[in-house]
């Protein structure tokens, strides 16, 4: 690096420090021509000293941001009142909170899309609520008390007793809100219109968190009943759905399985829409990925909402909504939905 170029870090820095003795905040100094300058300088550098004049920047960046926070300690100028509307705390000469522009969530931005992909095959949507109890959660879907499969469910209970004396649930499934649905709606069963809901909602398992497994996620439950409902209903529907949401056309692949409220239950996979069942990393070389449970509604479940099983019936399913969208756009790790880690979060901006 030539004396010229020292010299010139020399006095920004020196008109940099004396602007964070005035108070001036880091952002803005970064963001100060000041500042800018020395970047635009770098790109025009000849090569061979690029590398010094950069380390020279950042040893500049660094002083100034542990400066600016010895000096945020020991003098606030003005105080940030946590209480107060947003723009209080922005009318002063410098603005003491970052104005900027916030984003829609992933999570909410896939959220959208898959339920107008549901409001367009003609299902309605409501929303499953954060705190349920035992009837909603196991009774109602017919997991009689001390059914071994309920402590599948590893739920979250509260200390505090509802009116019978039973623990509040935070839901561990969407499938609360199957019961709420039926109910609501069993009366346009005789006027010849079908119950079809998408049924979104936050649940919460104590599960040890790793890449996969995340104690608080997101369900889509799926409901539809009418007269003449069967399996291949279910199939037809969930290929459309997956299709919709991947942009391809996937291949769907059950098998058995058990939940008390469906009989008979499946296990979903489709076909890895990132390798067409080639294999690669996201289907963990095996061409399918498990993404669901279903089945036909169980009769129980039907009676519980006073809907005759002989006349009508109808499928259900339950689907991970991040895992859908972990499998759409590769995301490695679960836990990044609700790091707040910025890198990720702009990557769908
Ligand atoms: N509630 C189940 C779970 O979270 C998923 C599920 C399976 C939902 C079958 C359904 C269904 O509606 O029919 O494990």
């Amino acid at each position: 690096m030539n004396n010229g170029d020292k010299q010139q870090i020399e006095s920004i820095r020196i008109r940099l420090l004396s602007k964070i003795k005035d108070g001036e905040n880091i952002t803005s100094l970064l963001r100060s021509t000041d500042f800018r300058s020395l970047l635009d300088e770098l790109k025009v550098i000849p090569k061979d000293q690029r590398a010094d004049f950069g380390k020279q920047i950042n040893e500049l960046k660094k002083e100034l941001e542990s400066k600016s926070r010895e000096v945020g300690t020991l003098s606030v100028k003005q105080p940030i009142d946590v209480t107060a509307p947003f723009d209080n705390n922005q009318s002063g000469k410098e603005p003491l909170l970052p104005a900027e522009l916030g984003t829609t969530h992933p999570i909410s931005k896939e959220m959208q899309r898959i339920l107008d992909i549901g409001y367009r095959m003609g299902f309605k949507v409501v929303q499953a609520p954060e705190i349920d109890d035992d009837y909603h959660m196991f009774s109602s879907l017919n997991f009689p008390e001390g059914h071994p499969a309920r402590d599948d469910y590893d739920s979250f209970i509260t200390s505090q007793k509802d009116k019978h004396n039973k623990p509040f649930i935070a839901p561990a499934h969407t499938s609360t809100t199957q019961i709420r649905v039926l109910k609501a709606d069993k009366a346009q069963l005789e006027n010849g219109l079908p119950i079809a809901y998408f049924i979104p909602g936050r649940v919460f398992r104590n599960e040890d968190v790793d890449p996969r497994h995340e104690h608080t996620f997101y369900q889509i439950e799926g409901v539809y009943v009418d007269k003449n409902v069967t399996v291949a209903n279910l199939m037809a529907t969930l290929k459309d759905f997956m299709g919709a949401y991947y942009e391809k056309e996937v291949e769907l692949k059950s098998q058995p399985f058990y939940f008390p409220f469906t009989e008979p239950s499946f296990e979903f996979a489709i076909s890895c829409p990132f390798c067409d069942k080639k294999g690669c990393r996201v289907c963990s070389y095996t061409g399918w990925i498990e993404l669901l449970g279903c089945g036909m509604i169980h009769p129980n479940v039907l009676k519980n909402a006073d809907i005759d099983p002989e006349i009508y019936t109808g499928f259900a399913w339950g689907i991970g909504f991040m895992r859908m969208a972990m499998i759409k756009y590769g995301i490695e790790d679960i836990r990044y939905f609700h790091s707040g880690r910025l890198d990720f979060l702009r990557q769908f901006i």
